[in-house]
């Protein structure tokens, strides 16, 4: 039997209070799960409690948590300042669908944050890329998109293309083909997506080359992080501002994931650039839902004019943006960053030093406060390269830990570890030793 299958065996042996509740929920739930992100085999983890940087299992199992839903978790589960926040916005009402003076103090702090001047909110990071597309749309009167392959940038049509393209159907690593990820999208939409290969200018030139004049915008994750954690090479990301500009086409840069959890500013910061637009979710909410859209008052004008229309009855939420407001103002104050770029570094080189002294597959690579270990032959530079990961020996790695207490990611080899302000350095020696313990089944797996 497969190391991976045994794990798995175990993780199920000790997790039957979940698979239960799966069973009941596929009652009623198609899959028993309201994203299809959450499904995972033999059945996902049902949550009883969570608190700080861990969380418990139905069945009392304990988890130290670097999934921290999906990266939304910088501040951890239940933050005191958060908490604190939202319950004195609940006394003073739920929802107003009407102006009010706490929206303007959070936008003006991620102004301040980010190189953007204006500022309007969203729920979830899929309407924040969605109204961002529709801004340089109507800004530049141009329908196409250029986006990456392995790039996620939610479940709108226009965007859901490419993500993960199955490698006979991908074409040309230069000249990638189009392939929609899911049924239901509109050729119509479809066609105005123009995939391209990440970390790549010469493919860029050739997708501009190919829509002259057509091309609104291009969307990218600056790092991205649903292939695992893929850095982009040096200058990279300048240069497709650059040619984003020569060719009258906006730069979006999806910052869902990088957000305030890179740096302070997010990406923008780190790699120094200063897209047109830039998204935001995930961690701007401190745990509630939040997303916001942003850029330069020239772009962010159509708005003002009305050529472009963006609503939602939930936008600037007040329980969201008194959380958002706490997490960006009490909780990620600028003495954090420090710390969490340690813990995560103690990961990191933890990972890579006994990768190395072990002789196995794979190095280990992060920024900020996300990380992963890549079971890649080389150094993972775009998905075709990403589709190289050794399965079994992340599946080894995934379930093993779980196995000692330890979520080390969300399910599948896309996705990265978060470091939480809840963290110390004793959870990144836990999860440091859980791996040692895991490093013999990988031998197994790596054959
Ligand atoms: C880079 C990026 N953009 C957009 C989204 C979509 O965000 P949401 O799930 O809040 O719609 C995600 C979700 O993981 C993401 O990783």
């Amino acid at each position: 039997m497969k190391a991976s299958q045994l794990e798995m065996e175990k993780f199920a042996a000790r997790t039957q209070k979940s698979k239960a509740a799966l069973e009941n929920g596929k009652k009623f739930i198609p899959l028993g799960v309201t994203s299809n992100f959450r499904y995972y085999p033999p059945h996902p983890i049902f949550v009883h409690h969570a608190s700080g940087g861990r969380f418990w299992d139905l069945d009392g199992n304990e988890y130290l948590d670097h999934n921290l839903c999906f990266g939304v978790l910088m501040a951890g589960h239940a933050h005191q300042e958060i908490l604190r926040a939202v319950t004195q916005q609940l006394e003073k009402g739920t929802m107003y669908g009407m102006p009010y003076e706490l929206e303007q103090k959070f936008a003006e702090e991620l102004c301040r944050r980010f190189p953007i001047d204006r500022v309007r909110f969203a729920n979830s990071g899929t309407e924040a890329t969605m109204h961002a597309i529709r801004v340089a749309r109507g800004f530049t009167g141009r329908d196409k998109i250029i986006k990456f392959e392995g790039c996620y940038h939610g479940v709108h049509d226009s965007v859901l293309i490419s993500y993960k393209p199955p490698v006979e159907q991908a074409g040309d690593l230069r000249n990638p083909n189009m392939v929609k990820a899911s049924q239901g999208i509109p050729d119509g939409t479809a066609i105005n997506t123009v995939p391209c290969t990440f970390n790549d200018l010469e493919a860029l030139e050739i997708a501009f080359r190919k829509n002259r004049g057509e091309v609104a915008a291009v969307i990218l994750e600056p790092i991205p992080m649903n292939i695992g954690v893929c850095m982009p090479e040096e200058g990279y990301l300048q240069a497709v501002q650059r040619m984003c500009k020569e060719n009258g086409a906006l730069f979006i840069m999806d910052e869902v994931k990088t957000g305030v959890k890179l740096a302070r500013g997010g990406a923008c910061e780190y790699f120094n650039v200063k897209p047109d637009l830039i998204c935001l979710a995930k961690a701007i909410g401190g745990g509630f839902p939040m997303a916001a859209f942003g850029g330069r008052k020239e772009v962010m004008e159509v708005l003002d004019l009305g050529i472009v229309f963006h609503a939602g009855t939930y936008n600037s939420n007040t329980v969201g943006v008194a959380a958002g407001y706490a997490m960006l103002t009490k909780v990620l104050t600028d003495d954090v960053y420090p710390r969490l770029h340690k813990l995560n570094q103690i990961l990191i080189d933890g990972y890579n030093d006994i990768l190395k002294k072990e002789g196995l597959k794979g190095y280990a690579v992060g920024a900020g406060v996300n990380g992963t270990v890549q079971f890649a032959p080389r150094v993972v530079k775009n998905y075709r390269d990403w589709l190289e990961v050794d399965e079994e020996m992340w599946k080894v790695w995934w379930y093993g830990m779980l196995n000692r207490g330890i979520m080390t990611q969300a399910y599948a080899w896309d996705e990265q570890w978060t470091v939480c302000v809840a963290h110390t350095e004793a959870d990144m020696e836990q999860h440091l030793a859980g791996f040692r313990e895991v490093v013999p089944l990988l031998h197994q797996a790596q054959g």
